[in-house]
């Protein structure tokens, strides 16, 4: 998109304030981009046509310059191995903006994302030398129910929109719901911080903040690539799950319906889940070992001895009763019918605590799945029947999303709704 393109249109006297501010913003500030230096090298090859070119090792060449394709079938950020820093979050669409006003702001925000994640400047950017270090920078789009009724001749997924009710939530309204989801993603957090000002930038004079929730994982290096995850309770989290690359990936996550808009692209639950690492910590080690039935050094299944093994769950104890509990969270997480299955990829979060020190930490527990109906919420319904860790953990935050599909270089994303 050349700068031209990007000035916005005339707009009705009521909104004009704010857009000439973002007129002064691109009129001013353009004369760094040509001093940024590109020096990402694609390293990373994201799923297109064939499943095999999804990666499954970061390689360690140089982490800081590592760039992850932005165009493609699939949006970015969801196959990708996931990078140590994450920020998600909601933005509200101004009364104002209109279908013509959305189409804008995509592919504004698609312009500068492509440009961000190669490691380039943003178009108007203030800050051209912290663009520079990718870090495997990712930024995936998601749209809520009012982005998805500026077309309303294109039927969107019947489930979107908020979960179903559970009775262990305890939601707030601060952390659910909104119209437009950036995920932002980046091993390096200064990386992600400047990119996100410059999307958020792009985006304000048709949005206000709804939520932002940032999370993180263990840095880049500080171990193996490819080992699995650890919360904040300490356990290995996100064992079982359908790896990138393989046909089980692709029929679980991405949308396959060819009559949708939203083919190629994925339904995305946050539950924003407080643990309470205070009550946790009255609990022994086999009593948090039991609740979830794996073992808290290696995270094996309580009937195995490697993180990987199969769970038996029909052992019984000298005793009789089931080695993994009934009650255990991997038990009930599994369902009989294996198309009900889900795709995590969580990121810790760590809130200030309480004046008396009690902790505000949890998982942003992030859900990405074809059919949110069908998969995400029995899943839910069965941990909400009974689960032992809702002892310990509090949905506090819920919002769902499509993420729609990625696009060519010379298009936007949403092109397939808003089009
Ligand atoms: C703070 C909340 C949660 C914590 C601490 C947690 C922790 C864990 C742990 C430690 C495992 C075992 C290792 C693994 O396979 O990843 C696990 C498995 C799993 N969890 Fe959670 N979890 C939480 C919430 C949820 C929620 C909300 C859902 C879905 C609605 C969910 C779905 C699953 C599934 C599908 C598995 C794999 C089960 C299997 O073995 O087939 N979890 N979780």
């Amino acid at each position: 998109m050349t700068e031209a393109e990007r000035q916005p249109r005339p707009v009705p006297e009521h909104s004009r304030g704010r857009i000439s501010r973002r007129g002064l913003l691109f009129g001013g500030a353009v004369a760094g981009v040509g001093a940024a230096a590109a020096i990402g090298v694609d390293v990373l090859t994201r799923a297109s046509a064939s499943p095999a070119a999804v990666p499954t090792e970061v390689p360690d060449a140089d982490p800081a310059a590592e760039t992850v394709p932005f165009f493609g079938e699939h949006q970015a950020g969801i196959d990708t191995v996931p990078q140590a820093h994450t920020t998600f979050v909601a933005l509200d669409l101004r009364p104002e903006v209109d279908r013509a006003g959305m189409i804008r702001l995509m592919r504004i925000l698609t312009d500068d994302a492509a440009r961000l994640t190669g490691g380039k400047a943003a178009l108007a950017d203030s800050e051209p030398e912290l663009a520079v270090l990718p870090s495997r920078l990712t930024v995936t789009f998601g749209f809520g129910p009012r982005v998805a009724a500026l077309a309303p001749e294109k039927p969107s997924p019947a489930w979107l929109g908020p979960l179903p009710a559970f009775s262990v939530d305890r939601l707030d309204p601060a952390y659910g719901d909104g119209d437009l989801l950036l995920q932002v993603g980046a091993d390096d957090p200064l990386t992600l911080a400047h990119a996100l000002r410059m999307l958020l930038k792009d985006a304000r004079s048709f949005t206000t903040l709804r939520w932002q929730q940032p999370g993180f994982r263990r840095a880049r290096g500080s171990e193996k690539v490819g080992t699995t995850m650890r919360n904040l309770f300490g356990q290995i989290d996100g064992t079982v799950n359908p790896a990138p690359g393989t046909r089980d990936f692709e029929d679980l996550v991405w949308i396959a319906d060819r009559s949708s808009w939203a083919r190629g692209g994925t339904g995305f639950v946050l539950r924003r889940i407080e643990m309470d690492l205070d009550k946790w910590d009255r609990l022994d080690r086999e009593g948090r070992e039991q609740s979830v039935g794996r073992k808290l050094d290696n995270g094996a299944p309580l009937t195995g001895s490697r993180e990987h093994d199969e769970p038996d769950f029909e052992a019984k104890t000298v005793v009789g009763f089931p080695v993994i509990a009934e009650f255990s969270h991997i038990r009930r997480a599994r369902l009989a019918d294996t198309s009900r299955r889900i795709f995590r990829r969580g990121y810790n979060f760590d809130a200030p605590p309480t004046a008396e020190g009690i902790s505000h930490s949890g998982l942003l527990f992030a859900s990405y799945q074809a059919d949110v109906e069908h998969q995400f919420v029995p899943i839910q319904r069965s941990l909400d029947e009974l689960d032992l860790l809702n002892e310990w953990q509090i949905p506090v935050g819920s919002a769902v999303f499509v993420i729609p599909p990625g696009c060519a270089a010379d298009g936007y994303i949403g092109e397939t709704l808003l089009g």
